[in-house]
C-alpha cells in the first residue's frame, strides 16, 4: 500500500493539471461538457446553444431565405384574419418578419427560438423554420399527462412506458434522486402555477403548432398511442416532450396514487440528444449548425440522381412534422391489441377482426412507408375481412402522419423519416372503399401563381423539363376529365383570378391530381356498404390523412369519432389539410432545375442547416369550391372521452368505438 502511494501521488498530481485545464475549458466552452452525453440537464444544453452569440449576416440569410418561401405559402392571406373557429392563428406575416429582421437578439438561440415559435405558431406542420441547431436536443419529462373522463393525470402505465426507453435514461433520473416512479396515475391539479387545463391550453397554443384547430392542438399536448413506422408506439405529448429545448423543470400540484392529501413537486427535463456527434462548441457547430451538402436543392438538370424522395418518379407527398418525441417508444406490452392480425399487417397498416366477428379494424399509422405494399395490405385485409363474413369496418387513423423519427444515438445521427403520406395513398384508400366507380378520387387543387413561380413554370416549358425533374413540370397534373396537361402546356398563363381577406392572390389554373392507375385493381363498387364504415382518431390527422378523412366525411357523410380533447370542447377530426409540402432543398432544386436561382425573386441558398418548408398546394373543399378544405370547419358527429381503459389500449377503444358506431 504504502509503495503505490507515491505513484498514485504523482499521477494525482497530473491529473489534477488536467483537470484544471479540463474546467477551463468547460468555463469557456459550454459544449464540451455535455458532447458525446445521450442525456444532459436541460441547462447545460441551453448553455452551450446560447454560446452562438447572434451573427448578422446568417439572421439576414435565413430571413432571406424564409421570405422567398413565404411567397410560395398557398395560405399566407388566409393568415390576416383566419376564418372562426381558427382565429387564434390570425397574424400579419410580413409584418412578423420584418420584427424577426431588426429585433435585436444576443443570441443565435434567441432568434431562432423566436423564428421557431413564429413560424410554430402558424398552427400549420407543412409550414415552419427547423433549424438543425436547436432541434437536436429533445427535452423529457418523465411525466407525460393524459385527459381522462375523470380529469387530467400523469400517464397510469408511466413506469412501463418511461422504462422502456432505457436504462441510460432512468439511471439518469436515478443519478439525480429523482423518484419518478411515485408520480404513476397521479392526479393533476395545477401545472406551472396554472389550472392544469389552462397550462394545457397555454402549451397548446405556443408549443404544439402544427394543427389550424385549437382542439386538436390540445391532444397533441398530452400522450397517446399510435403506430410509430410499422410499431405500436407511445406518443410523449408536446407537454413532455418538446424538442426545442427552453424549460429546466416543471411543478405540478398533484394527488399521488393511495394518497388523498395534494403536494408540489418540481419535475425535472432531461434533455435528450439526438443531433451529429460533437465534443465541443466548434464541432458542435460544424456538425449540427453550419449547412452541409444536403441543406440546400440541387440543379437537376445536371444531378439527376437528386431526385426528390430519392424515388423514380416525383410523388406528392402531403405531411407535417412532429418532432416530439424524436425517439419512437414502443407501446408498453400489455396494452398492444392482443387480438390476431389479419394478412397485410406487416406494414403501416394493423388490422384486425373483433370478438363480435362482425367488425374488422384497420389501424392505419400513415400513408406512407412502402407505396406499393400499403396497397397490396389494404386488399390483402379486406379480402380477409369479407371471407370472414365481416360487415363493419373501423379505420383507426389516432396520430396519424406528421411524425417524424430520429433514430435514437445512432452514429448516423439524424436520419429523419418523415412521415404523414403520400397523397396519392390518401386517394387510393379512398376510391378502394368507394369503388372505382366513383371517378376521381380527391380533390382539385391549385399552387400560387406569384411571379418567380410564373416564371419557373415558363422556363420549364421553353427547356422541355418535365415531371421527370420537376413538381412544377406541366404533366404531373391533370384537366377535370382526367387527361394529363401536355408537358408543354402552361398552367399559370393565365393566372386564376383570387382574392383571400381583401388581398389579389391569383393561383394557378385548377387540376387534378394523377394517381391511376393505382398498383393494384380497385373494385368498382364499394366493398363493405359505406353506412357500415367508420373512423375514429383523435385529430392529430395530417395532410394526407386529413384530405382522406374529409373525403369520407364530404361524399359520404361517414361517422367519424373523436376520442380526447378537454371536456365540453369541440375538436375538429382533421388535423391540417393542406395538400402537398415542398421541403426547402425540394424547392430551391425547383428553383435552380428552371434555371432561375439567380433571379432577383429566387431565396438564397441558406448559410446554416435547417429546413423552412412549406404548403405548396391548396385542396379545395368539395363543400365550396373556393374555400381550402383546411379552412372549413367539419366536426366529427361523435366525440368521447379517454377513459383509463383507452388512451392506451387501442384494442379496448376499437371494442368501445364498435358499439356506440355500428348498431
Ligand atoms: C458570420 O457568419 C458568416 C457566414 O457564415 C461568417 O463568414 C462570418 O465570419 C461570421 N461572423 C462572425 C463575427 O463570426
Ligand atoms: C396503491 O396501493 C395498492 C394497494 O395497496 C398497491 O397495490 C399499489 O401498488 C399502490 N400504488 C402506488 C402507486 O403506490
Ligand atoms: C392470407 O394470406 C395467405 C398467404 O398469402 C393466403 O394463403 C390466405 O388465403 C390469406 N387468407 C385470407 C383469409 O385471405
Amino acid at each position: 500500500m504504502p509503495r503505490l502511494l507515491r505513484p498514485l501521488v504523482a499521477s494525482l498530481a497530473v491529473l489534477s493539471g488536467s483537470l484544471t485545464s479540463f474546467a477551463a475549458t468547460f468555463a469557456s466552452d459550454p459544449c464540451a461538457k455535455i458532447g458525446g452525453q445521450a442525456f444532459v440537464q436541460p441547462a447545460d444544453v441551453i448553455a452551450c446553444q446560447k454560446s452562438f452569440p447572434l451573427n448578422e449576416t446568417i439572421r439576414q440569410n435565413v430571413i432571406a431565405t424564409v421570405s422567398g418561401v413565404f411567397d410560395f405559402y398557398t395560405f399566407e392571406d388566409y393568415y390576416l384574419n383566419s376564418p372562426p373557429p381558427f382565429q387564434e392563428s390570425t397574424t400579419n406575416i410580413r409584418a412578423d418578419l420584418a420584427k424577426l429582421k431588426s429585433t435585436p437578439y444576443a443570441t443565435d438561440y434567441d432568434f431562432n427560438l423566436a423564428l421557431y415559435r413564429f413560424t410554430t405558431q402558424l398552427n400549420d406542420g407543412h409550414t415552419g423554420w427547423y433549424p438543425s441547431c436547436y432541434i437536436s436536443y429533445q427535452n423529457l419529462l418523465p411525466a407525460p399527462i393524459v385527459i381522462l373522463d375523470q380529469g387530467v393525470f400523469i400517464v397510469p402505465d408511466l413506469v412501463q412506458f418511461v422504462t422502456l426507453l432505457g436504462s441510460a435514461f432512468t439511471n439518469y433520473l436515478q443519478s439525480i434522486g429523482f423518484n419518478w416512479q411515485r408520480l404513476e396515475g397521479a392526479k393533476v391539479l395545477s401545472i406551472g402555477g396554472m389550472s392544469a387545463f389552462d397550462y394545457i391550453d397555454t402549451i397548446a397554443s405556443t408549443v404544439s403548432g402544427n394543427y389550424l384547430d385549437h382542439g386538436v392542438r390540445v391532444n397533441s399536448v398530452v400522450s397517446s398511442y399510435r403506430i410509430s413506422g410499422t410499431s405500436f408506439s407511445q406518443r410523449f405529448g408536446d407537454l413532455a416532450g418538446p424538442s426545442f429545448v427552453t424549460q429546466t423543470g416543471l411543478t405540478m400540484t398533484l394527488i399521488p396514487v393511495n394518497s388523498t392529501k395534494p403536494e408540489t413537486v418540481t419535475i425535472p427535463y432531461v434533455a435528450s440528444f439526438s443531433g451529429n456527434p460533437f465534443t465541443d462548441k466548434a464541432s458542435y457547430w460544424a456538425n449540427n449548425c453550419a449547412a452541409n451538402d444536403d441543406t440546400n436543392g440541387v440543379d437537376r438538370r445536371s444531378d439527376s440522381t437528386q431526385r426528390t424522395q430519392g424515388n423514380d418518379v416525383l410523388r406528392p407527398i402531403g405531411k407535417i412534422v412532429d418532432l416530439a418525441p424524436k425517439q419512437a417508444v414502443a407501446l408498453p406490452g400489455p396494452f398492444v391489441p392482443t387480438l390476431p392480425q389479419v394478412n397485410g399487417s406487416t406494414g403501416v397498416i394493423k388490422s384486425y377482426i373483433l370478438d363480435d366477428k362482425k367488425t374488422g379494424v384497420m389501424f392505419i399509422g400513415s400513408f406512407e412507408g412502402d407505396y406499393t405494399q400499403f396497397q397490396t395490405d389494404t386488399v390483402a385485409a379486406i379480402a380477409q375481412f369479407q371471407a370472414s363474413g365481416v360487415t363493419n369496418l373501423l379505420i383507426d387513423l389516432t396520430d396519424n402522419g406528421g411524425e417524424r423519427r430520429v433514430f435514437l444515438h445512432q452514429a448516423v445521427a439524424n436520419v429523419d423519416i418523415w412521415a404523414g403520406g403520400y397523397v396519392c395513398l390518401g386517394l387510393f384508400l379512398h376510391q378502394y372503399l368507394s369503388g372505382s366507380k366513383i371517378g376521381y378520387p380527391g380533390f382539385q387543387s391549385t399552387m400560387r401563381a406569384n411571379p418567380l413561380a410564373q416564371k419557373i413554370v415558363a422556363s420549364n416549358i421553353a427547356q422541355g423539363i418535365d415531371s421527370s425533374l420537376a413538381y412544377y413540370g406541366s404533366d404531373n397534373w391533370a384537366f377535370f376529365n382526367n387527361t394529363p396537361f401536355p408537358a408543354n402546356y402552361n398552367y399559370m398563363k393565365p393566372p386564376a383570378p383570387n382574392v383571400v381577406n381583401g388581398k389579389y392572390d391569383p393561383t394557378s389554373q385548377r387540376f387534378y391530381d394523377i394517381c391511376t392507375p393505382f398498383q393494384v385493381d380497385v373494385p368498382s363498387t364499394p366493398p363493405f356498404d359505406l353506412s357500415k364504415v367508420a373512423l375514429v382518431g383523435n385529430g392529430n390527422c395530417a395532410s394526407t390523412c386529413a384530405l382522406f378523412t374529409t373525403l369520407m366525411n364530404e361524399r359520404h357523410n361517414t361517422k367519424i369519432a373523436i376520442f380526447g380533447g378537454k371536456p365540453g370542447e369541440q375538436v375538429q377530426f382533421k388535423g391540417m389539410a393542406g395538400n402537398q409540402v415542398l421541403e426547402w432543398a425540394d424547392l430551391d432544386s425547383e428553383i435552380k432545375t428552371s434555371g432561375l436561382k439567380n433571379d432577383p425573386l429566387a431565396p438564397p441558398d441558406l448559410l446554416v442547416d435547417g429546413n423552412m418548408r412549406v404548403n405548396w398546394r391548396t385542396a379545395w373543399s368539395f363543400f365550396n369550391e373556393f374555400e381550402p378544405i383546411a379552412y372549413v370547419s367539419e366536426l366529427p358527429k361523435f366525440q368521447f372521452a379517454y377513459t383509463k381503459d383507452t388512451y392506451n389500449n387501442p384494442q379496448n377503444l376499437w371494442t368501445f368505438a364498435a358499439k356506440q358506431l355500428f348498431h
